[in-house]
């Protein structure tokens, strides 16, 4: 190879390169989460995390249950199941819209904002 052929194949060498570091990026498993929800306002996180299922007004979609609902009440759902449903997913139980599939990035402490969103308008429309 000529050098003028290695310096016109550099940038490309560049860019496998990068293309492979970016690849690599999301196996590193828990070493260095990939940070997908931005913030820690409950009522944002559950707009960008969940509402395209559960509805933006907690009222359900064609893709998932409403929270605004008595199976969902704290007595019934208690604050664990929202840890687990984030963290596991839910194998369809209660309704037939399907699996929810695990919300991939999440954090605890970004759930737990959730389930405080979710339980104040729980409360907001008197379901307790
Ligand atoms: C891709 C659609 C989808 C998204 C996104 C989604 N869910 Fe779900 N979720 C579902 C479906 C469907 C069910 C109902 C499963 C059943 O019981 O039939 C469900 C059920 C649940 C349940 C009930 C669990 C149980 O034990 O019965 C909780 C709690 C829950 N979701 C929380 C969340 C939270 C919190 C988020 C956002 C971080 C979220 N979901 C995002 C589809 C979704």
């Amino acid at each position: 190879m000529t050098p003028r052929v290695l310096a016109r194949l550099a940038p490309l060498l560049a860019l496998a390169a990068v293309a492979l570091l970016a690849a690599c990026g999301g196996s590193d498993g828990d070493a260095t989460p990939v940070v997908t929800f931005e913030g820690t306002d409950g009522a944002s996180l559950f707009a960008q995390a969940c509402a395209g299922c559960h509805g933006e007004d907690l009222t359900g979609t064609d893709q998932g249950p409403p929270f605004l609902h008595a199976f969902y009440v704290p007595g019934h759902h208690g604050d664990a199941a929202f840890f687990l449903a984030a963290q596991r997913g839910v194998r369809s139980h209660h309704w037939n819209f399907g699996d929810m599939p695990p919300v991939e990035g999440i954090t605890q402490e970004q759930v737990t904002a959730i389930v405080a969103f979710v339980r104040e308008q729980q409360r907001a429309a008197g379901i307790e």
